[in-house]
Order: structure tokens, then C-alpha cells, then sequence
């Protein structure tokens, strides 16, 4: 007998829904949301209204690429927390109203655990125990991965996210949102070694991103001068917008190369202390080129294992709901009815 499973995901501006049967996944579709670009961020309360308009035909979508009629699921799953509250209530009324038709079992999923477990959907997956950076624009974490259920966080931001870093210094340099795939494409062409920024000073497996953000806001005020705030060195709006233009390549390639180093100094300290030397990458932050290319050299560097899940399993995605989902239906955790959504949720 094989275990279908539908899944839901409408945490943040995404709304996704996947099919996996016995673990393995036969669709995964994605809706963005492009109404958010204008405003600089996620509109919570646009968000909700899209998600309304996108959940019937994003699911209908996902049961007909994978082949599937209704009454060949045996679950129905959905994001619980963290996330959006009206984002989130729209995927979770919508599983609890098909789970209560279909009278199947419904199983909550916490979106961070997901993210980790991403990284079981490739044929090529991580032994357990493992290590995992998740990576998003809400998270940055270390997270050791005990079991598919059984995961404990090491360390984790005390301000910014990554993706945060990410978003916020685009936003500075006067990018649309979200600005980390943009960084990540100039990046591609610029000098990562021209501008240095700050390495901030966080102890244990801790991050802190709030400082390289300050330092991006007086350099780009200084026109690449200077890191700190002197009103002598500050320059007029059109300078500073000339000194963008002129050196956006390399600008961005020195904001990531800081931003992977921050990044990966404290997953290399949790391998050596820890000695867990299977490594894997989450979140949506993990798309970053960059990102992905030092961590395959960390692993090649130390002979770790090193796991990226694929481009679409890092964005925020329904596939990995699923496959969250697949281990707690072997374990039999299903949530009652009347299970509600939770902004923020540790795991
Ligand atoms: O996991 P995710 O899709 O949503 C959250 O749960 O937050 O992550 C979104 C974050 C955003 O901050 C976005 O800018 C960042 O991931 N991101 C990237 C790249 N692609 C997405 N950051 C840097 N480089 C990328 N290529
Ligand atoms: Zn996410």
C-alpha cells in the first residue's frame, strides 16, 4: 500500500502545494507574488488576498501534474508556524476543509523543520545525524538533525536573518525587493575582495548581521570611503548614486563574500565541535550562488559531505511540507481539526 500525501504552503508570499507519494515527489507548484515588489517588503495583508485567489488552482495544479484524483489521499498537510497569520490561515482552513471532506488525517508541519528536511527529497541524502544551516529571510540557524522528527537548534540570529542581510542591503543600494537574488546576480561579475566589511563578533554558534548592515548604510552615505559615520566624509544623494552605479558589481560581490563568511565560520565551528561532518544547506537564502559554491569548497577543503537541496526545494515550497509530512504519517503524528496557525513556533 503507497502513501499519498497532499501538502499546503502558504507561510509568506508563496502559496505552494506538492503531491508526494512514498516519499518521493511527483509536483511541486509555486505561485509567487509579484504585488509586493512596489512596496519595498511582503504586504501581510496583500498576501493573505493572493493566497486566497491562488490556493484553488495551485492545488488543482499539483494533483493534476502528479497524476492524482482526491480520493487517492491519504493525508492532507499544511504549514502550522512560523509565518504570516493570515497567510498561514488561509493554507491551513483550506487542508482542515479538504482533510475533513476526504475524512482523511491531517498533519501540521512547522516550516523550519521543513526547510532542513528538504534536503531528504534528492536520491543523495544526508546520513543522520546531521547538521543543517537554514537560511531565510525570517531564520538564520544551525540546526542538528538528530532524526526526520528529531532536530535541535545550536545556534541562530540574535538580529537580522540572512536573507534580511541580504534584503535590506539590496534595499540601500536601491534594489526592488527581494533583493537577495540580485545581489547574487551582480555579484557574478564583481570584485568580492575591493570593499571590506566588518566580520561581526557573535560567541558560540550565534549571528548577528545588524552591524554589516550600519556599516553598508556609512559606506554607501561616504561613497565607499569609509565604514563609519563622520559628517565630513558623508557625500550629496546624486554622489552616492553615481558611486552605486559605477561599482554595483563589486559592492555586491564584497556584501556576499562577508555575508557567506559570516555564514559558514560558525558552520565550520559546529563541525569541529560537534564532529558531525555531514553538512547540509536550507532556506531560501541557500539559492545564493556564492553560498553554494563555498560550502561544497568547506566540504571539499575538511572531506565533509556537503548537501544542497535543489533550486526550487530552497525557496519556500510545498515539496518540502510533504516530505515532512511522509515522517509523521510513518509516525503517526496527525493534528486534530481544531489545530490553530501560529506566527512564530520554536520546533
Ligand atoms: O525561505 P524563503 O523563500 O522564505 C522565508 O521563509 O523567509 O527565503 C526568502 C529569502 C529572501 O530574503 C530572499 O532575498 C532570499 O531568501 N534569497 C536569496 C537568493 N534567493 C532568495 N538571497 C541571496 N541570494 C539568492 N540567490
Ligand atoms: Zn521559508
Amino acid at each position: 500500500m503507497s502513501t499519498t500525501i497532499l501538502a499546503i504552503e502558504s507561510s509568506c508570499d508563496e502559496t505552494s502545494a506538492s503531491v508526494c507519494v512514498d516519499g518521493k515527489i511527483l509536483s511541486n507548484f509555486i505561485a509567487n507574488q509579484s504585488i509586493h515588489e512596489k512596496y519595498g517588503g511582503v504586504v501581510p495583508e496583500l498576501a493573505s488576498r493572493a493566497h486566497m485567489q491562488n490556493i484553488v488552482p495551485v492545488v488543482s495544479e499539483a494533483m493534476k501534474t502528479a497524476g492524482i484524483n482526491p480520493g487517492q489521499i491519504d493525508a492532507v498537510a499544511f504549514t502550522q508556524a512560523p509565518g504570516l497569520i493570515g497567510s498561514l490561515l488561509v493554507g491551513s482552513q483550506f487542508a482542515k476543509s479538504m482533510a475533513l471532506a476526504l475524512d482523511r488525517p491531517l498533519i501540521s508541519v512547522h516550516h523550519m523543520q521543513a526547510h532542513v528536511l528538504a534536503n531528504l527529497i534528492p536520491e543523495r541524502r544526508p546520513t543522520f545525524p546531521f547538521l543543517c544551516l537554514t537560511v531565510s529571510g525570517g531564520h538564520t540557524q544551525i540546526v542538528l538533525c538528530q532524526s526526520p522528527l528529531k532536530m535541535t537548534i545550536l545556534g541562530e540570529t540574535i538580529d537580522d536573518a540572512a536573507g534580511e542581510a541580504f534584503d535590506k542591503s539590496a534595499r540601500l543600494l536601491g534594489l526592488p525587493y527581494p533583493g537577495g537574488p540580485l545581489i547574487d546576480k551582480y555579484a557574478k561579475t564583481g570584485n568580492p575582495n575591493r570593499f571590506k566589511f566588518p566580520e561581526p563578533k557573535v560567541p558560540g554558534l550565534d549571528f548577528s548581521f545588524s552591524g554589516l548592515k550600519t556599516s553598508i548604510l556609512y559606506f554607501l552615505q561616504n561613497a565607499g570611503t569609509s565604514n563609519i559615520y563622520k559628517e565630513e566624509f558623508r557625500v550629496t544623494e546624486e554622489e552616492r548614486t553615481k558611486f552605486i552605479g559605477e561599482n554595483i558589481a563589486d559592492i555586491c560581490a564584497s556584501i556576499q563574500q562577508r555575508i557567506v563568511s559570516i555564514l559558514l565560520n560558525k558552520v565550520r565551528k559546529a563541525a569541529e565541535e560537534t564532529g558531525i561532518t555531514e553538512l547540509c544547506l536550507a532556506g531560501g537564502v541557500s539559492a545564493n550562488s556564492g553560498l553554494r559554491t563555498a560550502f561544497e569548497e568547506l566540504g571539499k577543503k575538511h572531506g565533509w559531505q556537503v548537501y544542497i537541496p535543489a533550486f526550487e526545494y530552497c525557496t519556500d515550497n510545498a515539496a518540502m511540507i510533504a516530505i515532512t509530512a511522509y515522517h509523521k504519517f510513518l509516525a503517526k503524528e496527525f493534528s486534530p481539526l481544531s489545530i490553530g496557525t501560529s506566527a512564530r513556533a520554536e520546533f
